[in-house]
């Protein structure tokens, strides 16, 4: 199997200092015999000691193993006694505790329940529990030093035909639509508070202002469209009512119809992207193939606002607007961090887990095969699979799903055994089919939400870039990622930062879909694809958006869904009409915005879709890290990165 070389001697990092052993070190304690109360008394005063720790990590990595015996013997009370401990010592609110560690239940989005399954399996002083407090414990353990790993025995070696990607056809392309990032929010409504602080996301019935307003509404006689409007079933728009949003002098800053730079999307606005695309391709004669969905469904609404019912009809809502707008343009789709019940959670099926999620599971393959999207196989792979699979287009090349909780920071039961390359089984699939692939001169596209470099672990990160590294340039014809909102991209070094970034190591790059939803601070954009039919390499992108700002006072009209730039001419890079938008043509965009303050500020106008965010880049400490963020593709190289950035 695999090879995993562990450098025991790095984990030990930052956890060197070690103090006398506490107390309950001396021996696991055993709960036989005792009531739970007394249990979870015993249980928060263990964990109290680990708080008087004067070396952080250690006592966090402390903690994990007194949970970790506590969820050994009766894993049921982990939630009760975590909670009671994050309460009593103040390291959240009632309200936060619960949510991190109380029990999960239908109508409540706590992770209590996956942080129990975690620590059965944790090693705590090994290199999940560095990693974990690391992480998900705000740092309190430095970084540990990835484990080295090699995979290479997962594939054969690479032949020599296969180290250059086939010539594209001359001008024989088609179309593919690139949406991500709806974030639908069910409980927005017109009128709520656009401008919250008691919820990070503004605009539904939940939000408020801690202070108070009073008086008249500065955006009264100013903004105009409250109205509840819809896209009818076919597919035309219908300005509603006229909501009365001024009566309410609570609300200083009242919802429009389409959406509002603090908040995420409205169905309304959702349904008018689709719109948008679709008349688009219309009157322009686009040949749309199929559109990808790069996931991200549901709303960044307060956890305890989230029910099991509410995730499930967010993905339901999302995938009937893609379909009712779309028709018969298949639709390959990947789930995101968020479209999950409680958030961020997927659990490996191999250490026991096979039944956690799979509502979710059955839900995607159930709609996708019955859009039409996926066949029956691929529906029962994606069924079993947690909603992965591959699929063959019409055009014959090949599309690669992958569900990227496998790799989220955020996933519990991704510290389970980190130092396995592939605890999901995902990367063997991916492998898999690469193999087949190859093997008869079929490209892939690659299609996932977190980008491994932004939000992944390190060490899924650097598998992740051994693949794409093995099956480039010949088979990878493109990789696709969501997450960050922003339009964005990634180049891929050879040996992933290890060798130099020049031209001679350029081995691919990611395309980052830019996001619908506003949130934060974005124009609402998608884009198209200009795509060779021969060797499906990407000659160009086209993005749309719609100026967000000018729908608050158009009297409720529709936004004007406007042409923003194309990918091929935005750098003023010299690059053959014939070559495709390759890894080679992105390093050079990669080191304008290196050496250019007019790339760098070129790019942040595209990442935000011109919104009123858009950072100055001619101001010192501006746009500096973005040349890391577009030159790294694993998380090793980007804090590399980071770390060798001049300080200011
Ligand atoms: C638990 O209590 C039972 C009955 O009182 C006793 O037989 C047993 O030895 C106790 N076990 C432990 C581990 O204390
Ligand atoms: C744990 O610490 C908190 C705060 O310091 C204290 O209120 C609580 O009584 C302690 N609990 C136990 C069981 O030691
Ligand atoms: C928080 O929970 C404790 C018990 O766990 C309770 O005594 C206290 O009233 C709660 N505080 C708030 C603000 O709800
Ligand atoms: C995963 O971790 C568990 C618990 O620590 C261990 O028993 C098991 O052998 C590990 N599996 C692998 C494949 O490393
Ligand atoms: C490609 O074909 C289109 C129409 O088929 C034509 O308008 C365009 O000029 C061609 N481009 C090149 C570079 O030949
Ligand atoms: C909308 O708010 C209501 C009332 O708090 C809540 O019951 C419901 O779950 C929320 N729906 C969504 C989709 O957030
Ligand atoms: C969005 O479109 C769907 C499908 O056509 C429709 O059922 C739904 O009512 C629409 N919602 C809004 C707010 O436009
Ligand atoms: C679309 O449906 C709406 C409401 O059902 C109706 O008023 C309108 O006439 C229809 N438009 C077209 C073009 O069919
Ligand atoms: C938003 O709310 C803050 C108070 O929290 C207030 O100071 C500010 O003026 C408000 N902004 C607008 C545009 O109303
Ligand atoms: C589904 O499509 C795949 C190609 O993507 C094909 O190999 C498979 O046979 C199809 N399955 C069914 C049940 O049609
Ligand atoms: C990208 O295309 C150019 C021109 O066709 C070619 O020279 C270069 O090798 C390609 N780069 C990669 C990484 O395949
Ligand atoms: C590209 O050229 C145009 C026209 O000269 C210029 O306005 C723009 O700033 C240039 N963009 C970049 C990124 O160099």
């Amino acid at each position: 199997m695999n090879k995993v070389t562990y450098l025991l001697t790095n984990l030990l990092l930052g956890c060197n200092i070690v103090f006398a052993l506490p107390f309950w070190k001396r021996a696991d304690p055993s709960y036989v015999n005792q009531s739970d109360e007394e249990i979870i008394q015993s249980v928060v005063g263990q964990l109290n000691e680990t708080l008087k720790n004067k070396n952080k990590c250690t006592g966090c990595t402390d903690s994990l193993e007194i949970g970790k015996n506590l969820a050994l013997q009766r894993p049921d009370l982990v939630p009760n006694a975590f909670t009671e401990w994050c309460v009593v010592t103040g390291q959240g609110s009632n309200g936060s505790c619960s949510l991190t560690y109380g029990k999960s239940t239908v109508t409540d989005s706590s992770t209590g329940s996956d942080v129990a399954d975690m620590l059965t399996l944790i090693n705590p002083t090994g290199y999940d529990g560095q990693l974990y407090c690391h992480y998900v414990q705000n740092g309190k353990c430095p970084k540990p030093q990835t484990p080295v790993v090699d995979i290479s025995d997962m594939w054969p070696p690479k032949a020599e035909e296969h180290t250059v990607a086939p010539v594209p056809s001359f001008n024989d392309t088609f179309n593919v639509l690139h949406f991500s990032d709806f974030h639908i929010e069910l409980n927005y409504t017109v009128g709520a508070e656009a401008n919250c602080t008691t919820t990070t996301m503004c605009c539904s019935i939940h939000s408020s202002n801690r202070v108070k307003h009073t008086g008249k509404s500065s955006k009264e006689g100013k903004w105009d469209s409250f109205y509840e409007s819809t896209y009818n079933d076919n597919l035309t728009f219908s300005k509603g009512p006229y909501v009365d949003v001024f009566a309410n002098t609570d609300i200083w800053v009242p919802a429009t119809s389409f959406g509002n730079y603090q908040c995420d999307s409205p169905e309304l606005l959702v349904n008018s992207s689709l719109n948008s695309a679709i008349k688009y391709a219309k009157q322009n004669n686009l040949d749309v193939q199929f559109t990808i969905f790069t996931g991200d469904i549901i709303a960044h609404d307060e956890s305890k606002y989230l029910t099991l019912e509410t995730a499930m009809e967010s993905e339901e809502f999302i995938f009937r607007d893609m379909k009712t707008n779309l028709g018969n343009i298949p639709v390959y789709p990947v789930l995101g961090n968020h479209d999950t019940y409680p958030y961020g959670e997927i659990a490996p099926e191999q250490y026991g887990f096979a039944n956690k999620f799979t509502w979710n599971e059955n839900l995607m393959a159930d709609l996708w095969q019955g859009y039409g999207w996926l066949n029956f196989s691929e529906a029962e792979y994606a069924r079993k699979h947690y909603t992965g699979y591959a699929v063959e287009t019409e055009l014959g090349l090949k599309v690669i799903s992958l569900n990227s909780n496998a790799w989220l920071r955020q996933n519990y039961y991704a510290f389970i055994n980190s130092t396995e390359p592939d605890n999901f089984g995902q990367f063997k699939f991916l492998i898999d089919e690469l193999i087949q692939s190859e093997a008869i001169n079929q490209r892939v596209w690659i299609v996932a939400h977190v980008p491994p470099a932004t939000g992944g672990l390190p060490l899924q990160a650097n598998v992740f870039a051994q693949i794409v590294e093995r099956f480039s340039p010949s088979t990878i014809a493109g990789i696709f990622f969501g997450h960050t909102h922003l339009d964005q991209f990634e180049v891929m070094y050879a040996g992933s930062g290890g060798n130099s970034k020049t031209i001679e190591n350029v081995i691919n790059n990611a395309w980052i879909g830019q996001s619908v939803t506003p949130f934060v601070g974005n124009n609402p954009s998608w884009k198209y694809y200009v795509v060779d039919k021969k060797t499906f390499s990407i000659m160009d992108a086209h993005n749309m958006y719609a100026k967000l700002d000018s729908t608050y006072s158009n009297n409720g009209e529709e936004p004007k869904w406007l042409y923003e730039y194309s990918a091929r001419s935005a750098y003023n890079i010299t690059w053959p009409l014939t070559s495709p938008l390759n890894a080679t043509y992105w390093h050079h965009v990669a080191q304008a915005i290196n050496y250019s303050v007019v790339a760098r500020q070129t790019y942040n106008n595209y990442a935000g879709r011109l919104s009123p965010s858009t950072p100055n880049c001619a101001k010192s400490n501006s746009c500096t890290s973005d040349y890391c963020f577009v030159s790294s593709f694993t998380v090793d190289e980007y804090d590399d990165c980071m770390a060798a950035l001049p300080k200011h």
